[in-house]
């Protein structure tokens, strides 16, 4: 009974056989054929960079960092590990320093955004970019954009009375000693090791010892 259930004549097995190969190539030739394309959805983020309004249609992926430098071309931002851990893109959010490269641009909308580029200008220097020119506080300069910004952050954050870990009491107003100041800035690496003279510079700016 089942011999005769499955047993094929000799047309009929050309037959499946023609239609196995059609299908085949059918396939082959989808599979060659180049994919649909894909739009990416962009997003709109208004925010405030350097003082002026900025408007920017951005991939939800793109990084702070990147809107600035690659969309708003802010190239004084630098991109060092991309990983959160040298401090090279350090800029100021809102009043605080942040890692530009942890943070979405979509997060940020709506927010004032400093860089080096708000901070001052070659005619007219920040107090703090005037002193880390006087004590030559870089040398290949890859880390000093962020060291600045981050620099700005600090003493504010001193002289708003912020505690950080170094201090025994944490009710105490926080002094901008030279052990303050550099665990404060210990997130930012700095290659060519200008540290000493960094911590002249900020201490310049508090009116403190280094
Ligand atoms: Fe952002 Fe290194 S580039 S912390
Ligand atoms: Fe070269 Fe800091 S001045 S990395």
């Amino acid at each position: 009974m089942a011999s005769e259930t499955f047993q094929l004549s000799r047309r009929e097995m050309l037959m499946s056989s023609a239609t196995t190969a059609a299908v085949s190539a059918i396939a082959s030739e989808t599979a060659d054929a180049a994919p649909p394309a894909q739009t990416l959805p962009t997003y709109k983020v208004a925010l405030t960079v350097n003082g002026k309004a900025r408007e920017l249609m951005l991939d939800p992926r793109t990084t702070l960092l990147d809107a600035l430098r690659e969309h708003l071309y802010l190239t004084g931002t630098k991109k060092g590990c991309d990983h959160g851990q040298c401090g090279a893109c350090t800029v100021i959010v809102n009043g605080e320093r942040i890692n530009a490269c942890l943070s979405l641009a979509v997060q940020h909308k709506g927010d004032a955004v400093t860089t080096i580029e708000g901070l001052g200008t070659p005619e007219r220097l920040h107090p703090t970019q005037a002193a880390f020119v006087k004590h030559d506080g870089y040398q290949c300069g890859y880390c000093t954009p962020g060291q600045i910004c981050s620099a700005v952050s600090v003493l504010e954050e001193i002289r708003r009375g912020i505690p950080s870990h170094t201090q025994a009491d944490l009710m105490a107003s926080p002094q901008p000693t030279g052990g303050e100041m550099r665990e404060r800035m210990s997130g930012n690496i700095c290659r060519c090791g200008a540290y000493s003279n960094i911590a002249e510079a900020m201490a310049d700016v508090a009116g403190a010892r280094a």
